[in-house]
């Protein structure tokens, strides 16, 4: 049988994904996440657009300095002032890509770009030289290339490659086009583009109608060797393609594609948990290889079957993308040793012998309230514990007493520590026990967040859950995710609250 080629996976969640509305993410977030999509084993991150703002600048500059097992690529448009910041971004990096853009399309030549055929095939050919001076890999991407003329496109991918361009990405930038479209598209440029054998074709699709999956793996089927991706398909609009689901589709059908990835597999399942907890959101429960659905199978024919044979249902297992098989419970009868093996299998291999203690007195103080503890309590401490040392503290929740009823209005009393080890009370009215206990807190802070999303989930079954509360407050115009974890979930609301104020 033929070698699978290796397709390079290009993620651009901490990009194109952390763009889109409530998907910000804060400076040491973006490390964590980097580090995670490392050891997952992507070839190149994009960590950001570096001319966009100081914080973008430093998010990429960091993450180049964090990462050193794969690219970190930096975005910019075909201008000077925009490759210059690119490249100073990505000077630590072990491996920088610089990748520049600029549109092929008709519409955005005439509307947005105000340039004629000419001027954008020579910009093109003239930034990418000017990248190339800067950075030896240089990734060049055709705006819209899917609404773009053929003939056009060939031009200018020609070149670019003459100019030094070492990728050559194919953006579906407005998710138009289909898989078979994306075929025929990828083929042409394939016979047609003088010095293409010498370049990686890259595919970039947006989701719009639902197709970028697809479109992606026609591309792939027609030669394209790098995928552009994000975890969980986060993105703008309805997202990019999801990387998960291409890898798990070239994983799973390789013989038909003759092509897989060097991601690990088993990381997937906690990169996406990990994202989603960055950004306060979840999985819906439907949602393809990640979704809390799907690897269920209720239909009593389709369990018949599972259990006859699992493969009558299932086309992958859920131990392949990194879900812990048989759900553990713990409780107050068991010790460090075998929290700390839960914590393993789990995933959760590189903590600190510090977070590791914090975890488990809060483990210990959980015990005392809930009799079981499952998987999913565990992750809650960890996220939330991490969520906390992102923040720090410069305000602790000391103490709150909030009274509230039917028809009366909710009093909330709340005393906050600061890191100066000053405590300040403040009491206030509100409309119900959360918003009164916000209020308070931003008399005591003197800030006036904007709350724009909250969010509260039972960790598990039963009266004793514990209660997690994710916030995202606007702060000074940025947006921040806040998490609160308690079995009290009125204190939960406070602390998520404090949490996102602590990471201003
Ligand atoms: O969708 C798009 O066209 C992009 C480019 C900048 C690659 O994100
Ligand atoms: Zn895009």
């Amino acid at each position: 049988m033929k070698k699978s080629r290796i397709i390079k996976v290009f993620d651009t969640t901490l990009r194109d994904g952390e763009q889109a509305p409530g998907c910000s993410m804060h400076l040491n977030e973006k490390i964590e996440a980097a580090k995670q999509l490392e050891a997952l084993g992507v070839d190149i991150i994009e960590a950001g657009f570096p001319i966009s703002s100081k914080g973008d600048l430093e998010s990429v500059r960091s993450i180049a300095g964090a990462v050193k097992n794969c690219s970190v690529a930096g975005l910019a448009r075909a201008t000077k002032i925009d490759i210059d910041a690119a490249a100073e971004a990505l000077g630590g990096a072990a491996n920088p890509r610089i990748h520049t853009f600029i549109a092929t399309s008709d519409i955005h030549l005439e509307y947005k770009l105000k340039m004629s055929k000419e001027q954008v095939l020579e910009r093109a050919s003239e930034m990418v030289k000017y990248a190339r001076n800067k950075c030896a890999d240089v990734q060049f991407s055709a705006e819209d290339a899917t609404r773009s003329n053929w003939e056009f496109l060939r031009e200018v991918f020609e070149a670019v490659i003459k100019a030094g361009a070492t990728t050559l990405n194919v953006p579906d930038t407005v998710g138009y086009t289909t898989p078979d479209e994306m075929y025929k598209l990828i083929k042409y440029l394939k016979k047609s583009v003088d010095g293409i054998d010498k370049v990686t074709i890259a595919v970039h699709c947006h989701n719009d109608l639902g197709l970028a999956v697809a479109n992606t793996l026609a591309g792939i089927r027609a030669g394209a060797g790098q995928a552009e991706c994000t975890v969980n398909g986060l993105g703008e609009r309805a997202g990019n393609a999801a990387l998960e689901e291409i890898v798990m589709g070239l994983k799973t059908r390789e013989a038909y594609f003759k092509a897989t990835t060097h991601i690990n597999t088993q990381q997937l399942y906690r990169t996406s948990k990990l994202i989603y907890n960055l950004i306060g959101h979840t999985a819906p429960l439907n949602k393809p290889i990640i979704g809390t659905n799907a690897f269920l199978h209720e239909a009593g024919i389709h369990q018949h079957g599972v259990l006859s044979n699992k493969a009558t249902y299932e086309i992958m297992t859920p131990e392949s993308i990194g879900i812990v098989k048989g759900k553990m419970v713990m409780g107050k009868h068991s010790g460090k040793h075998a929290f700390v093996d839960r914590l393993k299998d789990l995933g959760y291999d590189n903590l600190t012998a510090d977070e590791v203690e914090a975890l488990f007195v809060k483990f210990k103080a959980l015990c005392d309230k809930k009799k079981d503890i499952t998987d999913r309590d565990i992750e809650a401490l960890v996220s939330t514990k991490k969520s906390q040392l992102i923040g720090g503290n410069i305000y602790t929740l000391e103490d709150f007493e909030i009274s509230s009823g039917k028809g009366k209005k909710a009093i909330a009393v709340i005393t906050i520590k600061t890191d100066k080890g000053q405590l300040l009370k403040e009491t206030c009215p509100g409309d119900g026990p959360v918003d009164a206990g916000y209020r308070a807190i931003d008399k005591i802070t003197g800030l006036t967040p904007e709350l724009e999303a909250y969010k509260i989930d039972a960790t598990s079954d039963g009266k004793d859950s514990l209660g997690e509360v994710t916030v995202r407050l606007k702060i000074d115009g940025k947006s921040i995710t806040g998490r609160g974890l308690s079995t009290d979930i009125i204190e939960a609301s406070i602390l998520a609250y404090i949490n996102a104020i602590n990471k201003k």
